[in-house]
């Protein structure tokens, strides 16, 4: 009898990637969506593009990519958010990571919920960000009832700070900060902040109909 060799296993399993009732959120072109295993290849060369990574202080190992998407299952348990798989419809199975994440800071820096995108380069200059980041908001305001959403990014990372423009959000001029996980004296330490509160995303709302 011949002996067939067993498919190799992936190097890491989330447990929540077992759960058949996941949650998507569905736009024109994109499903932002739970994390599979079959994923991990696809973000760790995402992660570790240094053109993707341009703006963050180095690109990701495989292994940190990893770490990276069993955060975001932990997130998704305890939050009902994370920084979610992006899907480009009938196009490509995986083409970045757009979501909602708790910035984790302690005060006297601000603590609260960001919107945040990472897309591999083939696909920047499509809308693909603008579009599943408008969603993510719905999703944090309607479903999740925040009252406010941040986004941060570097000054230099203009198109990350346009998405921010683009979808409603307004710059804090009181608020650029130093991030407590960049190494001080690092370029990438002084961060600007956006912000918009569940009111002001009412009014847009209520304008583009
Ligand atoms: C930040 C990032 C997601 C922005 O990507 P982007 O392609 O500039 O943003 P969008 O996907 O919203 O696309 C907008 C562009 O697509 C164009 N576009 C083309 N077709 C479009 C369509 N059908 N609908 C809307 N816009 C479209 C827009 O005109 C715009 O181009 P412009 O900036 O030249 O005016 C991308 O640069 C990235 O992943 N960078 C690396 C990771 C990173 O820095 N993340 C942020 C950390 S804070």
């Amino acid at each position: 009898m011949q002996h067939t060799p067993k498919p190799p296993r992936p190097t890491f399993v989330p447990p929540k990637m077992c759960n058949s009732r996941t949650m998507t959120i569905e736009t024109g072109r994109l499903i932002l969506r739970e994390w599979r295993a079959a994923d991990l290849p696809l973000i760790a060369a995402i992660n570790g593009d240094p053109v993707a990574m341009r703006h963050f202080v180095q690109p990701m190992t495989h292994a940190e990519s990893d770490a990276f998407v069993a955060r975001q299952v932990q997130r998704q348990a305890e939050d009902g958010f994370c920084m979610w798989a992006v899907e480009a419809k009938g196009a490509a199975p995986l083409i970045g990571v757009l979501g909602l994440a708790r910035n984790g800071f302690e005060p006297p820096l601000e603590t609260g919920v960001e919107v945040g995108w990472r897309l591999a380069p083939a696909h920047w200059g499509k809308g693909y960000a603008t579009e599943g980041a408008k969603a993510a908001l719905k999703f944090g305001f309607e479903q999740k009832g925040l009252d406010e959403i941040l986004s941060m990014t570097v000054l230099a990372n203009k198109p990350s700070w346009r998405v921010m423009e683009r979808i409603g959000m307004t710059r804090d001029a009181e608020g650029d900060f130093d991030h407590p996980r960049v190494p001080d004296g690092h370029p990438l330490k002084r961060h600007i902040l956006y912000r918009l509160t569940r009111a002001d995303w009412l009014r847009q709302q209520r304008y583009e109909q």
